[in-house]
């Protein structure tokens, strides 16, 4: 797929362009994950994640950061559920650490860690505020990694069954749950460069934990419709928007990126190419007769995370660790089968995080989702930017962020307007937090954290979306 490029045209009206109304239940929020804000590592009963080892690593993390404490949300919660109240926000989407639930990724319920996501959950609702769940965003329980972590099949069933003790305690208040974010980093930056935890650099290593997040994902679906079964069920997905004159470059990097997730969990099988691209790499013997029947599930919507587009060819014969491309730096290559492909660099302006801004790669990555699959609706579950902000007096002017903000939005109300069944839009983040492998030295929250007091101010950005919140409609 070049997810891309459109199978049919759609016109664009032009009277969404300004000062368009979002439709009525078309939710506007923010989104977080719990290794990143949380803190209190070590409270009520929680065990190490793979976040934990790696970031006590020496050289994995900018500055040597940890998420020991990151944002102390876990001690502040109901100082930043009435911030998220202040701001009007619709809907919040939240990670539950399975470390809290399951100290060592199987067996008793720890009934402290449950506790602290009920009282999230009921603060949420208890302020209007709709909690949508995810069960994985990339804090694997350490004594699973221990046992291979994700390229150990039993991993998916062990997250299986902690799914179902969490939808059993939870299912009767949360009324949308994720089953895993971005997977992608956690197979091919978690096993295949290296630049995530766990930190390891092998190609059929990232393949096969490709396929057991894939597995897990479809499990969890299983779980979820049993136990809940009014519940919304999703998965988030960081797709590549993958671009490049060269098509051999585009069709393996989509691939790789893209349609390793979208295959089996939406059309029911791998495709072709990506088998044949990796056959160098891995023999795929870890796929077994059935799996496909399980991992393809029906789902409510499908999570889209954006950020920037990716521009590709063919290596050219200068080494491309001679060139730009971040992922690479860690050792180990995200693209098994495919090291050959070049990442180029792209036009900017660029975020802090040295993304390229490209607002018109969201609006065509929803009409081309929307296109391809046509049954199914998208929410954003995460877009927004870091840029280095600077604290005025009580206030943090970033204008970069609002203007961010407002050009994705906007490219969100052109997919709508072009017929994409769009139901919501979540900025990254609530809060400044942990960055991963650049820990607290980005800030992509629309309030700012002093990291020293654990201030919170809301920046203009946090004013400028409560003010579309209220309006409905972009404010100039
Ligand atoms: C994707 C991830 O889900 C989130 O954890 C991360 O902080 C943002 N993108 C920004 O990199």
């Amino acid at each position: 797929m070049t997810i891309d490029t459109p199978t049919h045209s759609r016109e664009r009206p032009d009277h969404l362009e300004a000062g368009a109304v979002f439709p009525a239940g078309f939710l506007f929020g923010s989104a977080t994950a719990a290794y990143q804000i949380e803190g209190a590592a070590e409270a009520d009963g929680r065990g190490p994640s793979i976040w934990d080892t790696f970031s006590a690593t020496p050289g994995k993390i900018v500055g040597g950061d940890t998420g020991a404490v990151a944002d102390d949300h876990y001690n502040r919660l109901d100082t930043d559920l009435d911030l998220m109240a202040e701001l009007g926000l619709e809907a919040y989407r939240f990670s539950i650490a399975w470390s809290r639930i399951q100290p060592t990724g199987s067996g008793e319920v720890n009934p402290a860690g449950l506790d602290f996501y009920r009282r999230l959950v009921d603060g949420l609702i208890a302020r209007g505020i709709r909690p949508i769940a995810t069960l994985y965003h990339w804090d694997l329980p350490q004594a699973l990694e221990d046992l291979g972590g994700w390229t150990n099949r039993e991993t998916a069933y062990r997250f299986a069954e902690y799914t179902r003790l969490v939808v059993a305690a939870l299912g009767d208040r949360v009324p949308v749950w994720t089953t895993l974010n971005e997977p992608w980093c956690s197979a091919f930056l978690g096993y295949g460069s290296g630049a995530h935890a766990p930190g390891v650099t092998d190609g059929d290593a990232a393949l096969r934990a490709m396929h057991h997040l894939n597995l897990a994902h479809g499990l969890a679906v299983q779980a979820i419709r049993e136990l809940a079964p009014h519940a919304e069920v999703s998965v988030t997905l960081n797709f590549h928007v993958v671009r490049g004159d060269d098509s051999e470059a585009v069709r393996r990097i989509d691939a790789l990126a893209n349609r390793s997730f979208t295959g089996p969990m939406l059309r029911g099988g791998y495709p072709a190419d990506l088998i044949e691209d990796t056959s160098t790499v891995t023999d795929w013997s870890f796929v077994l007769p059935g799996d496909d029947v399980i991992i393809h599930q029906p789902l409510d919507f499908l999570g889209v995370n954006y950020y920037s587009t990716t521009r590709v060819r063919i290596w050219d014969g200068v080494s491309p660790r001679e060139r730009a491309d971040g992922h690479k730096d860690a050792g180990g290559s995200p693209w098994p089968g495919s090291e050959h492909v070049e990442f180029l660099q792209q036009e900017g302006p660029f975020t802090a995080m040295g993304w390229n801004i490209a607002p018109d790669g969201l609006e065509e990555l929803l009409v081309s989702l929307s296109d391809r699959f046509p049954d199914l609706p998208l929410m954003i579950t995460e877009n927004g930017a870091a840029f280095e902000d600077e604290v005025v007096g009580d206030r943090v002017p970033d204008r970069l962020r609002v203007d961010y903000l407002r050009r994705h939005i906007s490219a969100a109300q052109r997919a709508m307007g072009r017929g994409v069944d769009l139901r919501g839009y979540l900025v990254w983040s609530l809060l400044d937090n942990f960055e991963w492998g650049y820990g607290f030295s980005k800030r992509f929250g629309i309030i700012h954290v002093d990291y020293d007091t654990q201030k919170r101010t809301v920046k203009d950005s946090g004013r400028w979306l409560a003010a579309l919140i209220e309006r409905r409609t972009i404010p100039e």
